[in-house]
């Protein structure tokens, strides 16, 4: 019976770093002409880490605004999908659920594969509440991306946090049947262990995520999804903004639609306001699009929603969601627009040393200059352990 109850995303907020890099300042220094970061990639600021602020930081604080709404006692599971990992055994999750002071009767989990990890909580969660609609799951999606100084993946660098509150009878979204999805093994972007910036082949992955989205798109339609007319707006992975305009115009020529550039950009729009601000945030950047989306102010009660999440490596999958009348209700529009205009603007050379920077690797003692205005903070590291605290 549990089948016919509708599950989906109850509350969805995202916050990021306290500092911001900005293209303008970027190409000041770089010689690159700024219409290339704004119109080329579609990046206008990047959120940077400062030293006591990581992923758990952020999903803290994201998850914090959840917990404040809705209370802990119905959630029984907490998934913490991140490509950034403080510990290879340990879930970071494990620390939110400490400064949160969240109830012992909650199974805590980190999830892994790029930038896909959080769309797999998501249908994780969908399954775990289809299973006994009483219990919530809480996603957690936080990623800081970090690529080599000077390399052209520099100035799509980013940082958010994306919480998300997976219950039955939600109030902003039901995930819909079927969803399709399309795996392929490809050497488009990894990062080893021993390596703290990702290594990409950045005209290889645009080209595996576009195939990526034919196949998941494909198996979505033959399973009996919906049309690209009967889909109001599709939210994309957004490593740059300007890859969901090529995402877009790659679905509706693969579909013999129009696909003229000013058509795309007014249709992807409200889905790209955040991220343009933000940079990439691997996990959180397809909720970020969604929570952007949301808040536009477009009317979307009832409406069909497309999300497609790409992860490199690869795995994607496309799903769509309907929107539930009276979703207005529940949005956090001033909280985020507060995140995204509250980070303090940093200089190119504080931006690079702060890049270099970071805890020591050998697992000695080590505190943090306080920094993060925001409620929690890392302090530093003892005895190999990292040490959180609720600031101030
Ligand atoms: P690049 O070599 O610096 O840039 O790399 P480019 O020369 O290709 O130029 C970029 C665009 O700017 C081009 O537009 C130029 O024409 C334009 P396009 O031809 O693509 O439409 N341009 C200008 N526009 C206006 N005025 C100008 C000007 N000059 C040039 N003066 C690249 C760009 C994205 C490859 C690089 O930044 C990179 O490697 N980024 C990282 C990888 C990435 O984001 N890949 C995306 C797909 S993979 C993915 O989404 C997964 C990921 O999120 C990780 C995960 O899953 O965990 C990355």
């Amino acid at each position: 019976p549990s089948d016919s109850v509708p599950v989906g995303i109850h509350d969805l907020t995202f916050r990021t770093t306290s500092l911001q890099l900005t293209h303008a300042e970027l190409a000041g220094h770089t010689g690159v002409p700024l219409a290339k970061y704004h119109r080329g990639i579609g990046q206008k600021a990047m959120s940077i880490p400062a030293p006591d602020e990581d992923v758990v930081t952020m999903a803290a604080d994201a998850a914090a605004a959840v917990v404040g709404r809705h209370g802990a006692d119905r959630i029984r599971t907490l998934v913490f999908a991140t490509e950034t990992s403080i510990d290879q055994a340990k879930a970071g999750g494990l620390y939110v659920h400490s400064l949160l002071g969240l109830p012992p009767h909650i199974r805590v989990v980190e999830l892994k594969q790029a930038c896909y990890g959080a769309t797999a909580a998501l249908q994780f969660a969908t399954a775990l509440v289809h299973r006994d609609p009483d219990q919530q799951v809480l996603v957690l999606a936080s990623d800081i991306a970090r690529y080599d100084l000077d390399s052209p993946g520099e100035p799509t660098q980013g940082a958010a946090a994306a919480a998300f509150l997976v219950t039955a009878r939600p109030a902003l979204l039901e995930i819909d049947t079927p969803s399709g999805v399309f795996t392929r093994e490809v050497m488009d972007f990894w990062r080893p262990n021993y390596r703290t910036t990702a290594l990409v082949d950045g005209r290889a992955s645009i080209d595996a995520y576009l195939h990526a989205l034919t196949g998941a798109f494909g198996d979505y339609r033959r399973r009996g999804g919906a049309t690209l007319r009967d889909i109001h707006t599709i939210c994309y992975h957004q490593p740059f903004t300007r890859m969901a305009h090529k995402a877009h115009h790659h679905l509706l020529q693969q579909a013999g639609l129009p696909a003229g550039p000013q058509d795309i950009a007014a249709a992807l729009a409200p889905t790209t306001t955040y991220n343009e601000l933000l940079g990439n945030s691997y996990t959180a950047s397809l909720y970020v699009a969604l929570a952007a989306l949301l808040d536009s102010g477009t009317p979307l009660d009832g409406e069909t929603v497309g999300l497609f999440s790409y992860g490199s490596g690869s795995v994607a999958e496309f799903l769509t969601a309907t929107v539930r009348p009276g979703y207005r209700d529940h949005l956090r529009t001033e909280a985020h627009h507060a995140a995204v205009t509250d980070r303090r603007p940093v200089g190119y050379a504080a931006y690079r040393d702060l890049h270099g920077s970071g805890l020591p690797t050998d697992g000695s003692r080590y505190a943090t200059a306080a920094s993060t205005p925001g409620p929690y903070r890392l302090a530093g590291i003892r005895d190999h352990r990292r040490l959180y605290e609720t600031n101030g």
